[in-house]
């Protein structure tokens, strides 16, 4: 049991547990509770949030709970855990020299071509052991938490063949059950054609042989972290039928379809999400303006990666467009061996100044819609009574500071809370 005291702000975002997304206008007034005289409190029992409010309110049986930690925020704020919706994290090898090509010039399918990009980091994550891969993920796992992110997404996708995508997703697992971040994966073998394969192939063996055998896994309960199907759609990788195939029979399977849409190429794969009833697509930056629409009208959740866009140089996707259009917004870090950037609070910053989003817009999508994104909408995300209590705690009175201050974010976390434990 742990109650939060003295605070100056409470962003709740929404205040009611039905709420699972905020999309258009609605994204610009998130709920934020003030106190002149910091006299705000936050309780949490059992890991879910029972109380919020003026700390006079509070039933008086709480302070005397026997097991109940105490943080003095002295009158800073408080946001929900950031929920990051799209990362690669769990890979061997570095690819530090492909950031030196793109830089000199080198377009991301240009390195790949070269035999880099997805290639090179498959060769080295066959190589490595489960247990590596666990200590690497670990480590980054602490990071993120350290940086505010209490949910993350994690793919597989650098096997491409089923003994490495299973110890991928074993080692996700691992790192679930053993860490405090909580993990929705994604089974992501449609990553690359592999070498000596075709698009066809790949396709054929993902949906005959390794989703039926990842469901099975998962319904002995030992892959009870994976949630998610998804696939790379893009030109010369999966185009939309391979794609299509393979979504739906992820889809039949029980899998939530979350998938990489075009990023690179205007090749519709918005509007085939949208037909498939996809729950969330990433990257869009081509999205065409019938991909905005079929979006906005199935409630598919465009997860936006403002670091790729960023370092890769792309155009950014058109945010303020698909706001207006009402198509639910989310924020993921991508982070991954092409984008290493696993900070929520610049991925915030990112999306303010190059897709033109306000903070609470940016703060809503990388909380709320996010956690809608990995269909946690309705239990994470917000600071309402009954969801899980997964909170930034700011040394800041004003909240906008865990955007603002642009890669020195850390100085503004207080506290970081997992399901109503300090981390
Ligand atoms: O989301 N675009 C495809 N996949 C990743 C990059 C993976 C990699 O380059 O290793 C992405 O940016
Ligand atoms: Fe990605």
């Amino acid at each position: 049991n742990l109650l939060i005291t003295n605070l100056h702000q409470i962003v709740q975002i929404v205040d009611d547990g039905d709420t699972a997304f905020l999309a258009g206008k609605d994204m610009s007034s998130i709920k934020v509770l003030e106190s002149k005289s910091n006299d705000l409190a936050i309780l949490s029992t059992d890991g879910l949030i029972k109380f919020i409010g003026p700390k006079s309110n509070l039933p008086t049986d709480v302070i005397e709970l026997p097991t109940l930690a105490t943080i003095d925020a002295c009158g800073g704020s408080v946001i929900p855990g950031l929920v990051d919706g799209h990362s690669h994290p769990v890979f061997a090898g570095d690819r530090v020299h492909e950031f030196a090509m793109k830089l000199a010039g080198a377009t991301y399918m240009e390195v790949q071509a070269a035999g880099g990009g997805i290639h090179f980091t498959t060769t080295k994550t066959r190589e490595a052991t489960k247990a590596a891969l666990v200590a690497d993920f670990k480590k980054i796992a602490t990071e993120m938490i350290k940086n505010g992110t209490t949910t993350l997404e994690a793919k597989s996708g650098y096997g491409l063949e089923w003994e490495t995508e299973l110890k991928m997703l074993e080692a996700i697992q691992e790192v679930a059950d053993l860490h405090t971040i909580e993990v929705s994966a994604t089974f992501c073998g449609a990553h690359a054609v592999p070498r000596g394969s075709t698009e066809a192939k790949q396709a054929e063996v993902i949906v005959s042989h390794m989703i039926p055998e990842l469901v099975k896994l998962k319904s002995a309960g030992k892959l009870n972290s994976l949630e998610n199907i998804d696939v790379f759609c893009e030109k010369n990788v999966f185009e939309l039928e391979s794609s299509k195939k393979i979504l739906k029979a992820g889809k039949d399977a029980g899998l939530a379809v979350n998938f990489h849409a075009d990023e690179l190429s205007a090749l519709g794969g918005a509007e085939l999400g949208a037909e498939i009833g996809a729950r969330a697509m990433s990257h869009l930056e081509e999205i065409s303006e019938k991909g905005i629409a079929a979006m906005a009208k199935a409630g598919t959740v465009a997860t936006l990666l403002p670091s790729t866009a960023f370092m890769l140089r792309l155009t950014p996707p058109p945010a303020r467009a698909m706001i207006d259009a009402g198509v639910i917004i989310a924020l993921g870090s991508d982070f991954n061996p092409n984008a290493y950037c696993l900070s929520m609070p610049t991925i915030m910053h990112l999306a303010c100044v190059n897709f033109r989003m306000s903070m609470p817009e940016a703060l809503v999508a990388a909380t709320l819609n996010s956690a809608h994104s990995l269909g946690r909408g309705n239990t994470h995300g917000a600071i309402t009574v009954g969801r899980v209590a997964d909170l930034i705690v700011l040394t800041a009175a004003n909240w906008e500071h865990i955007i603002y201050r642009l890669a020195a974010q850390c100085s503004v976390i207080n506290t970081v809370v997992k399901a109503g434990n300090v981390v």
